[in-house]
């Protein structure tokens, strides 16, 4: 598919794999790139990126990505400005990683501590949730505007209308500490699924890439010694990933329109059981 002219929403825009997925999608010469993320910086991230540029490519826009009218803002903005919105990558993600089960002792009592429900339902709703509500929404920006222009079903004479690639993660088949992390990204798979059948109806493809440890500031948060004794050692290449490499990937699934499920891009991990 040819992303010249396009337009496009990346959640998480600001940063990581959001970020260097714009500054890809840019030098496809993407129309208009919708930043969405809740940190401060949004602004100032993508003016810079648009000096370098040379032209108001990115469009910050600053809130949580789980609140459905912001996220009814974001499209009707950029689809008066620029039109339907055909290409999305919903990056925007949180971790909040704990042992599902502690015990605590004190004064004689013993207690189980189990993960707290507060923080899974904030990691579902930011992982999980929001990202097939963005997926979705741009589905409907492509059937809106086919049926403004008398079209229906789609059919293979015409190019392919949008894509949507969704993050996933390695720790969606499971992973010691992520028990609310794991599951929302395994929740994913059946959304991709799901989306991949429907959305063709309009001529919108939906795939998943699943990375592994990237160098950006959700892992650099774990800090150095859980990097070096935790991460590396479990990858084939012993190093993290760079953001650029996933922003390649994601690119290429952008594109390719035989792509059509899951690709891992993980760096050879393989931990101990
Ligand atoms: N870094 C990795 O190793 C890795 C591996 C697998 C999957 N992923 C996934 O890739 C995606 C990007 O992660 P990253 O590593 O680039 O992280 P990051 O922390 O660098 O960037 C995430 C961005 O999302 C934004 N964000 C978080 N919650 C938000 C909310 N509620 N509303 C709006 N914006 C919000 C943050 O402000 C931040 O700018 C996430 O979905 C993450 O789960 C990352």
């Amino acid at each position: 598919m040819e992303l010249k002219g396009k337009v496009a929403i990346i959640t998480g825009g600001a940063s990581g794999i959001g970020s260097a997925t714009c500054l890809k999608l840019a030098g496809e010469g993407v129309k208009a790139i919708g930043v969405v993320d809740q940190t401060d910086v949004v602004g100032s991230v993508c003016a810079e990126t648009n000096t370098q540029l040379g032209g108001e490519i990115l469009i910050p826009f600053r809130g949580d990505v789980v609140d459905s009218s912001f996220r009814e803002e974001v499209f009707g903005e950029l689809e008066s400005r620029f039109g339907p919105v055909t290409l999305c990558v919903p990056a925007a993600g949180i971790i909040r990683d704990r042992l599902c089960v502690k015990v605590h002792q004190n004064n004689g009592w013993t207690s189980p501590s189990i993960y707290s429900e507060t923080d899974f339902r904030r990691v579902v709703d930011v992982d999980l949730i929001a990202p097939i509500y963005w997926a979705m929404r741009t589905v409907g920006s492509v059937a809106v505007d086919r049926v403004k222009r008398g079209l229906k079903e789609w059919n293979p004479d015409e190019s392919v209308q949008g894509a949507i690639i969704l993050i996933g993660s390695i720790s969606s088949t499971g992973n010691r500490g992520q028990i609310s992390y794991a599951t929302a990204k395994a929740g994913l798979e059946g959304a991709q699924g799901t989306l991949s059948k429907e959305a063709i109806y309009y001529g919108v493809r939906c795939a998943i890439i699943h990375p592994g440890f990237t160098d950006t500031p959700m892992v650099r948060a774990l800090g150095q010694r859980m990097i070096q004794e935790q991460v590396l050692p479990n990858t084939q290449l012993h190093r993290l990933i760079r953001p650029d490499e996933i922003a390649g990937a994601i690119v290429f699934m952008l594109k390719n329109s035989a792509v059509s499920g899951t690709l891992w891009a993980d760096a050879g991990w393989h931990p101990r059981a």
